[in-house]
């Protein structure tokens, strides 16, 4: 299929900002504390599958200090992030994505997606990443997806990653209800060039929430894990390495009545939210179309072995701010419409 462009809808920007006047300080380092423990006691009621030596060890990090919001870097030989794709626009990170199998097979129950270790060619982001600058880049060749290091950093001379792989997107598939104005239905796909000679080993795909899995996954306090290479701070810097932070699922309910009563914004369908009530944990700008997955921790009764894609980092306003929790796309809500655009993609590829 070459560089031949398929759009299914056109977008332009839809970064969330609010005016200055609503921006709250930077809590001091004993609000950290005080959150960091907050937290904790929250984690603390978990059912079961909720990692315990996994909530130790990421309280302990958690009380140190600022990452993607109070995250913590994610280590090149850890398992459970090797499906997050940094979206690049001349070698410049734009937005997260996730690498999601090809495979599916039409079965009575509707689409099952098939575990194989193809080399991953597509990538689940956000709507709202694709605007007419990135359709420009799809064509020239200059936007791509960049994966298998945690560090976006180390380019040899010619400006390209040593240890990273870089696949030209090829297609963008964007869902043809996005709404640029209320963020609905902001989900889109990228059909990526195959790498013949990947220098990375980690590369992998990230199965996508199932109907059976609906009603443990979106249940409050599921904990749950964003990673992306998005900013620190609210209006900080991006960071160079990977990071992770845990957050609650949190009911759609009290995520749209927080929102319709502090800012007047609106959830919905599609739409999931994670976080805390206190804020102070968070994804941030730069995070934009990555993983919000559920990863089961080692050791701890978990209702599956694998991770599993529950959502996509789409908006929120500001980062980490009590009450305002970051707000996902949910992966489940979709998961018919990216089967559906990935058979009818390749079906078309192979017809031609
Ligand atoms: N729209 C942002 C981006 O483009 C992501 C915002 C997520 N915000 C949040 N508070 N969780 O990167």
């Amino acid at each position: 299929m070459k560089t031949l462009l398929k759009i299914l809808a056109l977008a332009s920007a839809a970064l969330v900002t609010l005016p200055a006047s609503l921006s709250l300080a930077q809590p001091s380092e004993t609000e950290f504390e005080r959150q960091a423990s907050q937290a904790r006691s929250i984690e603390r009621i978990q059912r079961d599958y909720a990692s315990r030596a996994d909530d130790t060890a990421s309280a302990r990090s958690l009380a140190r200090g600022p990452r993607i919001i109070n995250g913590r870097p994610i280590a090149n030989d850890a398992k459970n992030w090797e499906w997050t794709v940094s979206i690049q626009r001349r070698n410049n990170h734009s937005c997260g994505g996730a690498f999601i199998s090809p495979g599916y097979t039409a079965s009575g129950k509707g689409v099952v997606w098939r575990d194989d270790d193809t080399e991953p060619v597509w990538v689940v982001t956000a709507a709202h990443c694709i605007t007419e600058l990135e359709l420009n880049l799809i064509e020239r060749g200059e936007l791509t997806a960049v994966s298998g290091d945690v560090s976006l950093a180390r380019r040899d001379e010619f400006g390209k990653n040593r240890r990273l792989d870089s696949q030209k997107v090829i297609a963008a598939y964007l869902h043809p209800d996005y709404d640029p104005d209320t963020n609905a239905n902001d989900i889109a796909l990228l059909q990526l060039e195959e790498l013949e000679n990947p220098v990375s080993n980690r590369r992998r795909s990230i199965g996508i929430a199932q109907d059976t899995q609906q009603s443990w996954l979106y249940a409050p306090y599921t904990a749950l894990n964003v990673m992306g290479w998005g900013t620190t701070l609210e209006g900080g810097f991006l960071s160079e390495t990977l990071q992770q932070v845990r957050v609650p699922f949190v009911e759609q309910a009290q995520c749209a009545g927080s929102y319709a009563s502090a800012s007047n914004m609106g959830m919905s369908a599609g739409m999931i939210c994670a976080g805390f009530s206190s804020g102070g944990y968070d994804s941030c700008q730069g995070d934009s179309g990555g993983p919000l997955a559920y990863i089961p921790a080692p050791g701890v009764p978990s209702p599956t072995r694998s991770a599993v894609l529950a959502g996509v980092v789409s908006w929120g306003a500001g980062c980490a701010r009590p009450n305002l929790f970051g707000v996902y796309t949910s992966a489940l809500a979709y998961r018919g419409w990216m089967a559906r655009t990935i058979r009818q993609a390749e079906t078309h590829d192979t017809n031609n």
